[in-house]
């Protein structure tokens, strides 16, 4: 196994079958052999600085039904919400004043938001922060939606491709929903000019190691900026609610792999990371990430937005969760940083 890890770090890729065998076959010791090296290799070029991301959750609203997802469309138990400008403007606030200079809008596919409304929101936080970064997460849109929003003042984008298996794919949503469609969307956001975010779930219902594989495959050929994964978690309400959640073990393995093939890359520590572990976010920094997204939503909407049960900070305030991590970090000999933390290529 450690001849693999090091020819990763050599050559930035191995064949599938060479990560077939490494997700496969890594036992404690391996997985301590990369952490050394992902998190050297994470330190050498960012520093002991972990860059922090404002979520600002604005609809709970969506027109999708992914299988796996506690606000699809078909969960009538989701108490269903949308912010309003005023809102998120106000989350922007509260947010610039705790030190975030990067405030992603998330939300559910939810045609309420025209893009007329949609390019007043996002001109309107450009006018107010012209320092900040503007990331939206909003799903599939067309390539001239897509552009609209980037000249609205939009920089960046998040779309997890969920698994690069269309098979899998087809495990996971409905047939309306199509792995191509997903990935071609993340082709346009590059075109266009976006710093793009992709990801996957880990342990996520039908997944098998090959598809792990797959996924570390596509990321290596897409080149995001920004990568996120977390463990699959099941929803009370969804038709995966009884299958068991993704690994930790195998959640950070993949990122400190990840680190080693895309070493510039932005990496989150996830919610759903610090989900199925008390320290799982210290736990993402150690094997190799460099970013947290706390959550900037007012409380009042935070149950509301839940993918999957149990997720953490759903009763915290934005400036409890900033300190609550600052503590968190400062344990494990980080510090937050108050910078947009654009993508550069070491
Ligand atoms: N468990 C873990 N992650 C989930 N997501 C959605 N539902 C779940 C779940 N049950 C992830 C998806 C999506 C992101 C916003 O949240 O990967 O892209
Ligand atoms: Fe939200 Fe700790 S980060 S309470």
């Amino acid at each position: 196994m450690r001849e693999l890890i090091d020819k990763l770090h050599r050559e930035k890729v191995l064949s599938k079958a060479e990560f077939v065998e490494l997700l496969k076959g890594f036992n404690k010791d391996d997985a301590q052999y990369l952490f050394s090296q992902s998190r050297a290799l994470a330190d050498e070029l960012f520093g002991k600085k972990i860059y922090i991301r404002g979520l600002i959750e604005f609809t709970n609203f969506c027109k999708n039904d992914c299988f796996y997802c506690g606000i699809r469309r078909s969960n009538h138990q989701a108490e269903r919400y949308r912010l309003s400008k005023e809102d998120i403007l106000s989350c922007c606030e509260q947010g610039y004043a705790l030190g975030f200079r990067t405030f992603v809008l998330q939300g559910g596919e939810d045609p309420w938001y025209t893009d007329e409304k949609l390019i007043d929101i996002i001109s309107s936080i450009r006018r107010a922060y012209p320092d900040c970064a503007i990331t939206l997460s909003l799903g599939e849109k067309t390539y001239e939606q897509y552009r609209g929003y980037y000249k609205a003042g939009a920089n960046r984008y998040l779309l997890r491709h969920e698994t690069a298996n269309a098979e899998h794919y087809a495990k996971l949503h409905p047939p309306a929903q199509r792995a191509e469609d997903r990935q071609r969307c993340l082709y346009h956001l590059k075109e266009i000019g976006y710093q793009v975010g992709t990801g996957f779930m880990v342990g996520s219902p039908g997944q098998t190691t090959e598809h792990l594989a797959e996924d570390l495959l596509f990321i290596k050929k897409l080149k995001p900026h920004m990568i996120g994964i977390g463990p699959f978690i099941p929803h009370k309400d969804t038709a995966f609610a009884k299958f068991p959640a993704g690994s930790l073990d195998l959640t950070l393995f993949l990122l400190g792999l990840l680190r080693l093939m895309l070493p510039s890359a932005l990496i989150p520590a996830t919610t759903a990371l610090g989900t199925i572990h008390p320290e799982g976010r210290e736990l993402g920094i150690l094997a190799g990430a460099n970013v947290v997204m706390p959550n900037l939503s007012p409380v009042w909407v935070r149950k509301k937005y839940e993918l999957y049960d149990h997720k953490i900070c759903t009763g915290e305030e934005a400036a409890e969760c900033r300190h609550c991590l600052q503590g968190r970090l400062q344990k494990i000999g980080y510090e937050l940083v108050v910078s947009k933390g654009d993508y550069v290529e070491r």
